[in-house]
C-alpha cells in the first residue's frame, strides 16, 4: 500500500515553517495508522525494547535523567509495516520541504520515545554543537485522549520571547527548525509516547 499526505496539509507545514519556524498539524496521519503506532509503541515498551536515552553524541554521550528522562528505540526501515508507512509519510514531507524551501534535506532519523510519569526533558535545542546536520525536527504524538491538566506539553520558546505549549495529543505533528527553536518537555502525570525525529542535511558531521 502506498500512503501519502494530502498536498494542502504539506503546503500548510511549508508555509508555517517559512513564516514562523514551526508548524502544528492536528491530524497528520490517517487515524488507523496513528492507532497502530500507538499500539506498537506500547507493545515495544512492554517488551523492553526502549532503553534510557542519552544526551550528546559519539564519545560524549551519556544518560542523565536530570536532563532527559525518556526511553527510546530508533526506527530502521523494515521494523514494521506501520513504521514503514510513517517513514513514507515523512519522506513525502521531506520532499515537499526540499521542493518549496530548498532545504536540501537528505534523510530522516527517528525514534519511539516514552516518558514515564514525572519524566521531562530540560530546555534545549536539537542541533548538536558539533554537528549541524539536523535541520528540521518532527515530533508525532501517540497519546489518545490527552488532557492538558495531565501536563506533558512540549513548550516552545518563540523568537518574540513568548512561549507556546503543544499538547502531546495522538495525531498531532509538530515540525520546527532544529537550530532556532529552544524547547522543553514538561513532566506529565501519565506515560507520554511519541515518535520524535529529525530531517538531516548532507555533511561530514563536523562543524
Ligand atoms: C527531543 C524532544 C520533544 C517531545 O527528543 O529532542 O525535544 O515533545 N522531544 O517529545
Ligand atoms: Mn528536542
Amino acid at each position: 500500500m502506498t500512503i501519502s499526505t494530502d498536498s494542502a496539509l504539506l503546503a500548510r507545514i511549508v508555509d508555517d515553517l517559512a513564516e514562523q519556524g514551526w508548524s502544528l498539524q492536528p491530524l497528520f496521519a490517517p487515524q488507523a495508522l496513528t492507532l497502530e503506532l500507538v499500539d506498537e509503541c506500547r507493545k515495544r515498551a512492554a517488551q523492553g525494547d526502549l532503553t534510557p536515552a542519552s544526551i550528546g553524541r559519539g564519545a560524549g554521550q551519556e544518560v542523565r535523567e536530570g536532563v532527559r528522562g525518556d526511553h527510546i528505540q530508533w526506527l530502521d526501515a523494515g521494523l514494521s509495516p506501520a513504521c514503514d508507512q510513517y517513514l513514507a509519510l515523512l519522506d513525502g514531507l521531506r520532499q515537499a520541504l526540499n521542493r518549496e524551501l530548498y532545504l536540501g534535506l537528505e534523510d530522516f532519523e527517528c525514534h519511539f520515545a516514552l516518558y514515564p510519569p514525572g519524566a521531562f526533558y530540560q530546555k534545549h535545542v536539537d542541533r548538536f554543537r558539533d554537528d549541524d546536520r539536523r535541520a528540521v525536527s518532527a515530533v508525532f504524538y501517540l497519546n489518545p485522549d490527552w488532557q492538558p491538566e495531565q501536563g506533558g506539553a512540549l513548550r516552545l520558546y518563540l523568537a518574540d520571547e513568548t512561549t507556546r505549549d503543544v499538547q502531546p495529543q495522538a495525531g498531532n505533528l509538530l515540525v520546527f527548525l532544529s537550530a532556532d527553536m529552544p524547547h522543553e518537555v514538561l513532566p506529565a502525570s501519565r506515560e507520554r509516547l511519541s515518535l520524535t525525529g529529525w530531517f538531516r542535511r548532507r555533511g561530514d558531521g563536523v562543524v
